[in-house]
């Protein structure tokens, strides 16, 4: 958690507006960093402004003919621009009212549904979320979508148009969050998605659906109650074990007490029938925000998931001594602790430099560079027994989060780590067990999906006039992104073929409420949903 709680004040923060460029003599500097956003649509509006500025703010300037005749076309088009704007939604095909304006309203509003005071927590089935299902089926239903929640807190959206295919298009992502969370992960995805069939509503196109179309609000991704992901998504996907229903939080609440607290069977029968089949299903897509800053640095929106790391999350629980702070001489501590806090540096020398301590490849007896790519760990919880400054614990409990891109160097990553837990508490005289709490295999997008998502963001980009390099050159390819964090589409993928696009966010920051995405990038986000949907959904009118 962030140590200023007020901090948590900027998810409620609203954006500025883009900086409109200056004209020639105007003095104002626009704000740093912004001058160069990428503008998307309304280009007319804007160069009419400067154009006006320009005159407005050179009053000693005389005008000359070329900025009188620009001057009446700019009053006459300000005249008739409200009436535009009045006709923009299904008139210009950019629809920002809904997939800008009324999208990120819908952001701000779920991000402020949170069982923390001060700052987002909604974690699996807590009362936030509970308030949170009730907003998202409204807004499914205003989108034309039949809704239900199923038996793990899904929340479901569908049209279903008549003589269609059987195979659905899910569009989906998760409603939980972490604790101090930022308000676009995973509301991103689910409400883009919304916004689009709701595109596709008023425009008359969810009749004409080829396919069913089906948004699923996950009710949990981020694993931060029960420290094991996707209960919602894997559920779905039909590989949810029967004896996730006895892991307990913190409290010893089970997963079948919450789910029973909140009205669901909680059996597994009533797990199963979460379960979609394979064969009701073509494909899943999902829309998140990049939780990372490489499309910042590319100076572009958008770009398309080649593949999610896999992850492994563990338990480490450190028994030792407890004893009184003054008494007992360093000699004869069995501080865990002390021990603990090895461990946490173990494990980071070991993502920081694998080649010291991995030895696989039966060809080279090594990783390779490409291989060790991407491999991250973080120990992000550490929770001591009974945590009072002057009593030696007597027990610590972490967690280590281990990701790669190959799951043969995370394997190995995780099989040195215990060793090396078990030796060091060897030499310290410590207890030491480690729990496997998840694990995920690497997943790689489906070329195909991916393929069309790539043609989706490029045909919005060019629709939205995004000049989104210097010199207004729209590089090419979109850029094709791995995802170091775990998504959705990881559960999904057991169960269909699964794409992802990703949205620029600021800095790189996600997980913290600092979390920030430009209304023009939803907007975008949210376009190219409709797009795809359009071009693989809708039958030709
Ligand atoms: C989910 O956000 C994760 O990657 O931890
Ligand atoms: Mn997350
Ligand atoms: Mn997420």
């Amino acid at each position: 958690m962030s140590g200023d709680r007020c901090k948590a004040s900027a998810m409620t923060q609203v954006e500025e507006p883009a900086a409109i460029k200056q004209p020639p003599c105007a003095t104002a500097t626009p704000p740093v960093g912004r001058e160069e956003e990428p503008e998307l649509g309304h280009t007319h509006k804007a160069a009419g402004r400067q154009a006006a500025m320009a005159l407005l703010s050179c009053p000693s300037r005389h005008p000359s003919i070329y900025h009188l005749i620009f001057f009446s076309v700019y009053l006459l088009c300000a005249s008739i621009l409200p009436i535009l704007d009045g006709l923009e939604l299904g008139g210009d095909g950019l629809y920002r009212e809904i997939l800008r304006d009324e999208t990120v309203l819908r952001l701000k509003e779920l991000g402020k549904i949170s069982d923390g005071e001060g700052y987002l927590e909604r974690t699996f089935l807590s009362p936030a979320s509970i308030r949170a299902t009730d907003v998202i089926i409204n807004w499914m239903k205003d989108a034309g979508l039949t809704t239900w929640v199923d038996q793990m807190g899904n929340i479901h959206g569908r049209f279903e148009p008549a003589n269609s295919t059987k195979d659905a298009l899910l569009i989906g992502s998760h409603m939980d969050t972490v604790i101090d969370a930022g308000m676009y992960d995973g509301s991103l995805g689910i409400i883009c998605a919304i916004s689009a069939l709701k595109v596709l509503k008023v425009t008359g196109k969810l009749q004409r659906l080829t396919r069913p179309v089906e948004v699923i609000a996950f009710s949990d991704e981020e694993g931060v109650r029960f420290q094991t992901t996707f209960l919602g998504s894997a559920a779905v996907a039909g590989t949810l074990p029967e004896s996730i229903l006895q892991v307990s939080d913190k409290s010893g609440t089970t997963v079948q007490d919450v789910l029973k607290l909140n009205s669901f069977e909680a059996t597994s029968a009533s797990l199963g029938q979460v379960k979609y089949s394979p064969e009701s299903v073509g494909s899943y897509v999902e829309v998140h925000i990049e939780q990372g800053p490489v499309l910042e640095a590319l100076r572009y929106p958008l770009g398309v998931v080649k593949g999610i790391a896999g992850q492994t999350r563990l338990k480490v629980i450190v028994d030792g001594s407890q004893g009184h702070a003054g008494t007992v001489p360093m000699k004869l501590r069995r501080d865990p602790m002390v021990a603990a806090a090895e461990l946490v540096l173990t494990l980071e020398r070991l993502c920081k430099e694998p080649n010291k301590f991995l030895t696989y490849d039966e060809e080279c007896g090594c990783f390779t560079e490409e291989s060790l790519a991407g491999l991250v760990c973080t120990v992000g919880e550490l929770l001591t027994w009974p945590s009072a400054s002057n009593v030696i614990p007597g027990q610590v409990n972490f967690t280590a989060d281990i990701r790669a891109m190959d799951d043969k160097v995370r394997e190995a990553i995780v099989t040195s780590f215990s060793r090396l837990v078990l030796q060091k508490c060897d030499d310290r005289l410590v207890d030491c067990a480690v729990q496997h709490k998840h694990a995920a295999a690497a997943t790689p997008c489906d070329a195909e999906l991916t393929a069309k998502l790539e043609r989706a963001t490029r045909s919005t980009l060019s629709m939205m006039k995004t000049t989104a390099a210097p010199g207004g050159v729209m590089p090419v390819p979109v850029p094709v992104l791995m995802s170091g964090a775990g998504h959705d589409a990881m559960a999904m993928a057991r169960l269909t073929k699964v794409g992802m696009l990703f949205v620029r966010c600021r800095g790189g920051v996600s997980h913290s409420p600092e979390e920030s995405v430009m209304d023009d990038d939803v907007w975008a986000a949210g376009l190219a949903l409709v797009n795809f949907v359009d071009h693989n959904a809708v039958a030709e009118s």
